[in-house]
């Protein structure tokens, strides 16, 4: 298939590095936007381990996706800093406005929610990040402006 194509070229192109499976995993997510669980018996014979073993680092790292991501992508910063500033009670409000948990898509395919640890944004907790945009000390207002611009 297509996919599988693609997946070769990019896992001959990365695996002479040392430790190449993130590197592999990266190029993947960016070349179809997550990490299609056909990829992942690829990935296991080229590298010569197990798809026990591809799936269990696709699954560790919060970053990557099983499925595609809606048009928008909203990160809630879910580490210390941002905690003691009130995250978890940001992202129940969010996880309620929008009507979705952590690794989900809207139906309408309007946005994703994902979880990230550490924006280095910790001096301006509780963090947050929309398409690659960051933004600090996110409260009610700053989340009604989020809000408007998932809505398009
Ligand atoms: Fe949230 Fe650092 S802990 S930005």
């Amino acid at each position: 298939s297509d996919v599988a194509e693609r997946t070769l070229g990019i896992i001959r192109d990365l695996k002479h590095l040392e430790g190449p499976m993130l590197p592999i995993l990266h190029a993947i997510q960016a070349e179809f936007g997550y990490v299609p669980e056909e990829v992942k018996p690829l990935i296991a014979s080229e590298l010569n381990l197990s798809r026990a073993e591809v799936h269990g680092v696709v699954t560790f790292y919060h970053e990557f996706r099983d499925h595609p991501a809606g048009r928008h992508v909203l990160k809630l910063c879910r580490a210390e800093a941002c905690q003691a500033m009130g995250s978890d009670r940001l992202a129940d409000r969010v996880r309620q406005l929008l009507g979705i948990d952590f690794h989900q898509t809207t139906l309408d395919r309007a946005v994703t929610l994902e979880p990230v640890f550490c924006l280095g944004l910790c001096a301006c907790a509780p963090a947050a990040m929309l398409d690659g945009e960051v933004y600090g000390r996110v409260d009610e207002h700053c989340l009604s402006e989020i809000m408007a611009e998932v809505r398009q």
